[in-house]
This record gives structure tokens, C-alpha cells and sequence, in this order.
């Protein structure tokens, strides 16, 4: 076998491998089992030929070494560079998700509520022409009772206009004393304007007991409107007129954003107006089959959007329905 021929051939496939891979290969070729030169040590009959050929595998797996050697600093040298870890970078940001304000302020009004020993119900958004309207004892020329002002599904069904029907449900299903707080969504066809969005929420309270009078209704929504602006919170009756609610008074609370000195929220009056309220019609005990001459309750309604803006001083209604994280991720 031509000896210099095979090392020269051999040291040149050494010095072309660029990989652990391919220095393996080269090992396999020149010095494995099946190798030429293995195989030619093996037939090796005389001192001198072994000699030659021992020295040559010497040669070569030294080459070998080395260059495998070689091959894997370079390796190590190139992940140094490349796969550095630069701890000063900025890490990726992980978002939070955060409740939302209608949320928030939601859950202030349930626990001012259970706090009180009042139920708190989720009622159906769905509903008749029989619950929204009749059984309130909403007159038949009502405006609320046209599809200008009300989304209707059929002729009798519709999106609750508020969550009064809740009252009726109760009534009709349990025996008083009754103490239940009823929260959720209600739909009127408005247009979209700062102030109003044709989808909102509403809390509802009623009360059936015996001698509940305007005094019990308004230490209940001094309690709920502490709950939600604070401790020196006032509240204050106007007259005013509901179907199902008689005497009927808007309930306003003092200003929380200007604490009563005077702002634009307030209209520099000091106060701002919180929803609607008043006693129990008797109209609407008899319709539920309630004897007016044993119980007395009183009822209200508050807008839970309209009382989160006060509370985090947000002017508009809109963002409560736009899901802008950079709004939303501020509560
Ligand atoms: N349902 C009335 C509204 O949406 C509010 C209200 C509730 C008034 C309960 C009186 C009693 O305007």
C-alpha cells in the first residue's frame, strides 16, 4: 500500500472537516475496522511494515485529535459571541389582566347589600311586554313601550329597559319580607353620545316589610352611596314621577368629585343626580297579589356606570364599552 499517498489523503480529509460530524466520518474512514490501514495491520508479516504502519495510525489519530480539538473550541468560541445572554435588555412584558370598572363597582354594591341582609339576584335580560311594562303599570301610551325608544324581539318580548321587572319576579315568587338587589344589563334605543350608550347596567333594590317608610329608603342609599363615595357622603330626595313607584323622588348624593364646592360634574349645585326611587305603588302590590294595608316597601334604581364614573372621575361612558386596554389597565 502506498503509505504517503494514504497519510497525505488522510491529513487532507482531516484539514477539510468543519464539524464533530464530519471528524467522526474522517476517524471512521482512515482508522475504523474497515479501514485500509486496519485492514493492512492486520496482514502485516514482517517487524518493519508494522513499524511503518504503527507509526502512520500514531500520526494520523494525532491529527485527528487534534483537530477535533480544534474544532470544538472554535465551537465554544463561536456560541461566547453568539448566544450571549444580554441581561441589560428589556424583558418581555407579561400583561395583568385587571377587573373591570363597571366590575369594581358592581361588586362594591353587592357587598353594601349583603352587608344590609339583602338577597342579590341575576335576573333575565329577556323580557315580556307583561313584566317591563304591564306588571309596573305603565300606562298604555307610555313612550317606553314604543320600538323607538325599546328594543322589541317580537310583540312581546324585548330587552329589559331597566331592571325593575326584577321587583315583579321576586314578588311574584316569594313571600314578604323581601330584601333583594337585582344587578345587571339593560338596553335602550339611544343614540351613542358622552353620556349615553344604548347598553348599560343597573342595580335595583326593593324592600317588603311591614312599615317600611321614605326614611328607611333613604338611610338605605346613604348606606349604599357611603359604600361607593365615601363616609361624608349626603343623599337627598326631588320629587319626581314612576309608574310603579308612589310617592316617586330622584335621590341625589352629594357632589364626590368636588365635595360640594361647586364643579362641572355638579353643575356647580353641589349634588348629582344618583337614579330614580319612591314607595311601592299599590297598584303594582295588587298585581303581584301583595295586601298594601299589611306591607309597605320602597324601591330604586341606579345606573353602576354612571356611579363608576364618579367614583374614578371618568367623564365619558363610551370607554366603559370600547375594551381599550390602556383605559382599562388603569383600574
Ligand atoms: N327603573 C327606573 C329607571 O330606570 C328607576 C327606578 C327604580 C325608579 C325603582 C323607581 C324605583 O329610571
Amino acid at each position: 500500500m502506498d503509505v504517503e499517498k494514504l497519510e497525505s489523503d488522510a491529513l487532507a480529509a482531516v484539514a477539510a472537516t468543519g464539524s464533530a460530524d464530519e471528524i467522526e466520518r474522517v476517524r471512521v474512514e482512515y482508522l475504523g475496522r474497515k479501514s485500509a490501514l486496519k485492514l493492512a495491520l492486520r496482514e502485516v508479516r514482517d517487524r518493519e511494515t508494522g513499524m511503518t504502519l504503527n507509526a502512520l495510525r500514531e500520526r494520523l489519530e494525532a491529527a485527528i485529535d487534534a483537530r477535533e480539538e480544534e474544532l470544538e473550541r472554535a465551537e465554544l468560541d463561536r456560541r461566547l459571541t453568539e448566544d450571549v445572554l444580554d441581561v441589560t435588555l428589556p424583558g418581555e412584558e407579561r400583561l395583568l389582566g385587571t377587573l373591570h370598572p363597571t366590575t369594581l363597582t358592581r361588586r362594591i354594591v353587592e357587598d353594601a347589600f349583603l352587608g344590609l341582609g339583602y338577597e342579590v339576584i341575576d335576573d333575565r335580560e329577556v323580557e315580556t311586554v307583561h313584566y317591563n311594562f304591564d306588571q309596573l303599570a305603565f300606562g298604555p301610551a307610555h313612550p317606553s313601550r314604543s320600538h323607538r325608544d325599546t328594543f322589541f324581539i317580537d310583540p312581546v318580548r324585548l330587552l329589559r329597559t331597566e331592571t325593575s321587572p326584577s321587583q315583579i319576579h321576586v314578588m311574584e315568587a316569594k313571600k314578604p319580607p323581601i330584601y333583594m338587589v337585582s344587578l345587571g344589563r339593560v338596553y335602550r334605543r339611544d343614540e351613542i353620545t358622552a353620556t349615553r350608550f344604548p347598553i348599560f347596567h343597573q342595580f335595583e333594590g326593593l324592600a317588603v316589610d311591614r312599615n317600611l317608610t321614605l326614611a328607611d329608603l333613604k338611610g338605605t342609599l346613604l348606606h349604599v352611596m357611603r359604600a361607593l363615595y365615601g363616609e361624608e357622603r349626603q343623599v337627598r330626595f326631588r320629587t319626581h314621577y314612576f309608574p310603579f313607584t308612589e310617592p316617586s323622588i330622584e335621590p341625589d348624593v352629594s357632589c364626590p368629585i368636588c365635595d360640594m364646592q361647586g364643579c362641572r360634574t355638579c353643575k356647580y349645585t353641589g349634588w348629582v343626580e344618583m337614579g330614580g326611587a319612591g314607595m311601592v305603588d299599590p297598584e303594582v302590590f295588587a298585581n303581584v297579589g301583595i295586601d298594601p294595608d299589611e306591607w309597605s316597601g320602597f324601591a330604586f334604581g341606579c345606573g353602576i356606570e354612571r356611579a363608576a364614573q364618579l367614583r374614578h372621575g371618568i367623564p365619558e361612558i363610551r370607554p366603559f364599552w370600547e375594551n381599550d386596554l390602556r383605559v382599562l389597565r388603569q383600574f
